[in-house]
């Protein structure tokens, strides 16, 4: 059985990741005011929260939150490459957390990281991808019962939430925090399209001015990709297979066209589709001598790195991070991070702002805090984050960066409410 991460790698690492932690902290307005609230009113007491996240510093302070909140919490990865292990040595000090991440773990260790959390015997789960809830279901079902409901993170995890429900084979509530505007608005758009470009940009040192961009997916992450690769004055390519979406990165400007043609004329591709094969053989037979491939969908299987290393004469790390992969007419494709998440899994990536992850990380407690609550409530199934608690984590930020709104007027709401009127 995996051991808590401070067994393994001491804690000569813990100065750095409480440094990391307090930073984040100080930037985190929302979980501050909520810990205020928790620390008074202990919700989670005698509550067993399992997470399955990337763990660096925001989603340290998530942990601690819950923990402050009385909660007994154990968290592993979510991702090989994701986790920083000054703060996992940091969150494992804290009191009430037993932290199992590590980064560069092989699928073995993953897995056994996860099922060290599942032996904590969770009431509570807080996924990023659906892992924790999947191997739940799958290999520890007896768990179930005692489990009053859980908590995803991202669009893939909501999708597969989403399959497992209509298979009829999720057997507890969990709330699609994904899907609130509070989180996707700012999470997938700004935070993906920020930490993102400024991950390749540091992973590379290389330039955005200038150069082509082939962003895979105009969803609300390829939306935040596009918009700030072009505000760093980058020419976008859009690839879609919906046809809405690929009207609408027309409409913002951005050429469109299948991947088939752009392969050819990107010097960076960005696939953020949450599905598989994006990039495969055709494509890299076309690419251009020294692009860029990066991917920040969830999972490493939107570029097909099976097919380019059977096409390569040779593979080198060109930098930290950067694969190169050498074709026998000489072009160099260069891979970052492996093909998985990019903002999160090359060796400088910090992940999302820390603001971004703020947001979202509210989102997040007040749900669990829900759970709690009214737990009872709720069948088993994805449900939607009810709006009062995404419009309360608004609000609170609203207040903590001292912006006021407008109320409506009771005539207001009711010509809101009404249908008679007309001209
Ligand atoms: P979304 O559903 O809004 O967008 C995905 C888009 O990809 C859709 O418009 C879809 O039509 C398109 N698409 C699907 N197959 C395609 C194909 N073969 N070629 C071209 N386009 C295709 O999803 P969202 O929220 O943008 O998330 C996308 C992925 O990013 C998910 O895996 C999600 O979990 C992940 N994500 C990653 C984050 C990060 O930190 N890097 C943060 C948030 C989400």
């Amino acid at each position: 059985m995996t051991a808590p991460i401070s067994d393994r790698l001491g804690t000569d690492l813990l100065e750095e990741g409480t440094r990391k932690m307090d930073w984040a902290r100080q930037h985190m307005p929302i979980c501050e005011s909520l810990r205020e609230e928790f620390e008074r009113t202990q919700p989670f007491a005698g509550e067993v929260i399992g997470m399955a996240m990337h763990v660096e510093a925001k989603t340290a302070i998530l942990a601690e939150l819950l923990a402050v909140g009385g909660a007994e919490v154990a968290i592993t990865g979510c991702n090989p490459l994701s986790t920083h292990d000054d703060v996992s040595v940091a969150l494992d000090a804290v009191e009430g957390v037993t932290c199992y991440a590590k980064r560069g773990v092989d699928d073995d260790e993953y897995y056994e990281a996860m099922e060290a959390v599942i032996a904590h015997e969770p009431t509570i789960t807080v996924d990023d991808g659906g892992d924790l809830v999947f191997a739940i279901h799958e290999e520890y079902p007896e768990l179930i019962d005692t489990i009053v409901g859980g908590c995803e993170e991202t669009t893939t995890g909501v999708h597969r939430l989403r399959s497992m429900a209509d298979d009829d084979a999720l057997e507890y509530p969990m709330f699609a925090v994904n899907d609130t505007p509070m989180k996707r608005l700012f999470d997938n758009v700004h935070g993906t399209g920020e930490a993102s470009l400024s991950s390749i940009a540091m992973t590379t040192n290389l330039s955005w001015a200038g150069k082509t961009v082939v962003v895979a997916g105009f969803g609300y992450c390829g939306k935040g990709v596009a918009r700030k690769a072009s505000g760093q004055n980058a020419n976008i390519i859009v690839t879609e297979v919906d046809p809405r979406r690929a009207l609408e990165a027309h409409m913002e400007g951005y050429e469109v066209m299948p991947m088939a043609e752009a392969a050819s004329e990107g010097d960076v591709f960005i696939t953020t589709t949450g599905n598989r094969d994006i990039i495969v053989d055709e494509h890299f037979e076309q690419m251009q001598d020294g692009v860029l491939l990066a991917n920040a969908g969830h999972f490493d299987v939107e570029i097909d790195l099976d097919a380019l290393d059977a096409r390569a004469v040779d593979t080198y790390e060109a930098r930290d991070g950067v694969q190169a992969y050498e074709l026998s007419d000489g072009r160099r494709l260069n891979v970052l991070a492996e093909g998985r998440l990019v903002n999160l899994a090359t060796p400088v990536s910090l992940g999302h702002p820390v603001e971004v992850m703020d947001q979202s990380f509210g989102v997040q407690a007040v749900c669990v805090r829900e759970i709690v609550e009214n737990g009872d409530e709720y069948e088993s199934g994805v449900h939607d984050v009810p709006d009062d608690l995404d419009r309360e984590v608004a609000e609170i930020k609203l207040d903590a960066e001292g912006i006021g709104i407008d109320d409506l007027s009771d005539a207001q709401q009711e010509y809101m409410d009404s249908w008679q009127h007309g001209t």
